[in-house]
């Protein structure tokens, strides 16, 4: 059963191209059972003709602030009070830059201010528009205030170029919107975990990799999805099925991991780092199976990225966890990896032992944090996971107050 059943949707359609699939997106949400209102943008009301939403939503379409009838009985403050959630699709850049801001200049940013509603956006805009900083700046502040986004996808634009900046599938919209009333630690929180080993060639049939399953980072996955977030998966190669309602991505070489990594990394809240990647990458692969000689075969191999360092290295990066696999000094080095490579929290386990870390269905955890630490004790890896979800969701909630 759908979570927006009888819930009180404020739909503030912004000017962009992406207006004109804003009405099959009101038609989404009612089959979905939520009641839509919706608010337009002057901007907006030159891409779509507020009749269709009135038709589509069966309800009045609100444009004006200064409308004396709807103003007459404080129609802003009422439709602030009324939304259990305001979502803003497609959200433009001018949009977003006057939610930063805090400007009431017209009906939709006076709503946005007046409610105590979340406020989820769908941004859709150029690309170039989408990766300038001040856009980023602007979205970095509105997530310190609460404000959740879904997307924007990346593809061809109106605009002919290609890149980030579509809007997010419908489908994912609704989904976004239903995350909110899911109650879970991390309702409407978008996680990016990476899972498994990785495979660096020698030549086309061998390769470099590890004892990595996959376990954990799939159980983090399942737990995560559990807890309300939305989750995209970069998985190596493992003989895993991902959870269902994940986004899958996968990749089998260190580098393809770091491309997936950055690629959706904008769009993440908190990234946790739980693959095992290789730590070296074969120099020259050789194009052509390697022959046996029957002598010593020296291999050159040089550094592979490191992926959550980078993440960790952005200029508005997401709640950074990395895992610290150990075999002595478990405390010591994961704390070196907090500092060393600027993480939020560290997860450390001991390998090496029987029955625990690689492969094997039981962990036991250790999680670090610059002022203090936790054991979380032997568990299956599904209880650890939800262990560490919690956890994670306490400091990630301690560090951005979701609204009330
Ligand atoms: O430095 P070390 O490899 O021990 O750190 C382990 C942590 O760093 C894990 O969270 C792992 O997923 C991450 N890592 C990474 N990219 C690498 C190497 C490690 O994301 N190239």
């Amino acid at each position: 059963m759908s979570l927006l059943i009888h819930k009180q949707l404020c739909l503030i359609v912004t000017g962009g191209i992406a207006a004109y699939k804003a009405p099959e997106l009101v038609r989404r949400l009612r089959d979905a059972g939520a009641v839509v209102k919706v608010v337009m943008t002057a901007a907006a009301r030159e891409f779509v003709q507020p009749l269709t939403f009135q038709a589509v939503s069966g309800q009045p379409v609100h444009g004006d602030l200064l409308d004396p009838a709807a103003e007459a009985a404080m129609g802003h403050i009422e439709l602030a009070r009324w939304a259990d959630l305001v979502l803003i699709a497609p959200a433009s850049a001018d949009f977003l830059a006057r939610l930063a801001a805090g400007l009431a200049d017209d009906l939709a940013t006076t709503l946005c201010l007046a409610t105590a509603a979340p406020i989820l956006v769908a941004p859709a805009m150029n690309r170039v528009m989408w990766e300038h900083p001040a856009t980023q700046a602007n979205l970095v502040t509105l997530r310190t205030r609460g404000v959740q986004a879904v997307g924007p996808d990346s593809g061809a634009q109106a605009c002919g170029e290609t890149g980030p900046g579509r809007l997010a599938e419908l489908p994912a919209i609704v989904a976004a919107a239903e995350h909110w009333f899911s109650g879970g630690e991390l309702a409407g929180v978008r996680l990016l975990i990476t899972a498994g080993p990785t495979h660096e060639a020698i030549d086309p049939v061998r390769i470099i990799t590890n004892r990595s399953s996959g376990k954990m980072g799939y159980a983090m996955a399942l737990a995560a999805l559990a807890a309300g977030a939305s989750v995209t998966l970069v998985s190596g190669p493992t003989a895993l099925s991902p959870p269902t309602g994940s986004v899958i991505k996968r990749v089998t070489t260190a580098a393809e991991m770091y491309s997936a990594v950055m690629g959706a990394v904008i769009e993440a809240d908190i990234f946790i780092a739980c693959a095992a990647v290789a730590d070296y990458q074969v120099a020259a692969p050789a194009p052509h199976k390697m022959k046996k000689q029957g002598r010593e075969l020296t291999l050159t191999l040089i550094p592979t990225r490191d992926i959550l360092q980078a993440v960790a290295a952005r200029p508005h990066p997401p709640f950074t966890v990395g895992f610290a696999a150990e075999t002595e000094n478990l405390i010591q080095h994961a704390r070196a990896k907090l500092t060393g490579k600027g993480l939020n929290l560290v997860a450390a386990n001991l390998v090496g032992q029987s029955g625990t870390g690689f492969d094997s269905d039981e962990n036991e955890l250790h999680v670090v944090w610059d002022e203090g630490e936790k054991q979380l004790g032997r568990a299956s890896k599904d209880a650890l996971a939800r262990r560490l979800i919690s956890v994670i969701a306490e400091h990630y909630r301690a560090k951005h107050p979701a609204r009330a």
